[in-house]
């Protein structure tokens, strides 16, 4: 797509990448698309995001960006002791055909892309892991895996920080876009456990995000001036300005933290808010506490809670071939998508 234009898109057809010594070659299988990467397309430069696939090797200059997308592919062909033709790899994948990666540190779990271009970036984007060695891996479950894991990744470290901060001792906590992915799979893993959990949506898509009971309450952001005045966090994952600024208007300093998660209104938020919430920050934090084993089976464990629940909230719509992938990603782009539908690609 182009880099200036989210909604201008291309497709270049190209021969299958030859491999050097060190490289494996995956093929892109099934991919899932949701605000969060157009996300990644909105702060492409500042967070580096088109730098993790260059389009260059396929004839594209630089004024075309590959939109990183979730999923899983299969190694086709590798040079590479321990990685094999055949094997499933879920991971971060450009919207292409090919990836040729650079296998480093390979073990059971997968492995990780040394390549140059890629040892700057952050690190949780570089992992491949193999379903044979991912205690998440369930096949019945590849679809809700390509949708949710790195959203609810962020959730689950999300409420973690949350809950490890003692909920900014307020009494109230208000998510945006809480009809979004992130933002109720994060009130799904504090309901219940501290204060009020209050959802900020759309009025169309309110009665979706009621229906969910992870909030307390629901309320239109149209409405923030009923909220009631008790100390609140905000967890933001809309971005919007106006939300922002309704909120002080109506709480004063009783908004005792504002935390930019998200940017669902595509306007970036993070001079706005108070600070930023980063989900590969926080994982470092816990890594150093648990250990990357002691992650991992926290991790597991409340992906398989969320996982028993979230199937029924969910419509995959599944789409096949680069068509329907310009397709879904268009209507995302748009926020044509209803919260309940999850795009899924075979390519
Ligand atoms: N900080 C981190 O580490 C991190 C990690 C993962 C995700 N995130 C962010 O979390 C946000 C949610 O991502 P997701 O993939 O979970 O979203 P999603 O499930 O695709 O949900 C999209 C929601 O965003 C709102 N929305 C969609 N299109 C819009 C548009 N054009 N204008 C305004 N609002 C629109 C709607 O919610 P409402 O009607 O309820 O507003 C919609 O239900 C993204 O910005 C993502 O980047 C942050």
């Amino acid at each position: 797509m182009a880099r200036d234009d989210l909604g201008r898109t291309t497709l270049v057809e190209g021969a299958t990448p030859e491999l050097s010594e060190g490289e494996a070659l995956l093929r892109v299988d099934r991919v899932g698309l949701t605000a969060n990467n157009v996300t990644y397309a909105v702060l492409g430069d500042s967070m580096r995001y088109w730098q993790f696939f260059p389009p260059g090797p396929r004839g594209l200059g630089p004024q075309w960006g590959l939109p990183p997308l979730w999923g899983f592919a299969e190694v086709v062909a590798s040079t590479v002791p321990g990685v094999a033709a055949g094997q499933r790899v879920y991971g971060y994948l450009p919207s292409a055909g090919h990836l040729v990666v650079r296998p480093g540190r390979v073990d059971a779990r997968g492995f990780r892309d040394v390549s140059g271009h890629r040892v700057e970036l952050p690190s949780p984007y570089q992992a491949y892991r193999s379903i044979t060695g991912d205690p998440a891996y369930r096949s019945d479950q590849e679809d809700l895996l390509i949708l949710f894991r790195p959203l609810f990744f962020t959730s689950f470290m999300l409420a973690d920080q949350v809950i490890d901060n003692d909920f900014y001792r307020a009494a109230s906590v208000v998510l945006s876009s809480a009809s979004s992915k992130t933002a109720y799979a994060a009130a799904c893993e504090l309901h219940g456990r501290g204060p009020r959990l209050v959802g900020l949506t759309s009025p169309g898509n309110r009665e979706f995000t009621q229906s969910l009971g992870c909030y307390d309450e629901v309320v239109s952001y149209d409405e923030i001036g009923l909220l009631d005045v008790v100390p609140t966090a905000y967890l933001d994952l809309s971005g919007a300005p106006s939300t922002r600024a309704a909120l002080r208007r109506r709480l004063g300093d009783r908004l005792v933290r504002d935390v930019a998660v998200g940017l669902t209104s595509r306007t970036p938020n993070a001079d706005a808010a108070g600070e930023v919430f980063f989900a590969p920050v926080h994982m470092r934090k816990r890594r150093r506490d648990w250990g990357a084993d002691g992650l991992d089976q926290r991790f597991t464990d409340a992906w398989r809670r969320f996982a028993e629940v979230v199937g029924g909230w969910l419509d995959v719509r599944v789409g096949v071939g680069s068509d329907d992938l310009r397709r879904a990603w268009l209507e995302v782009l748009a926020g044509r998508t209803p919260p309940r539908v999850g795009h899924v690609v075979q390519l």
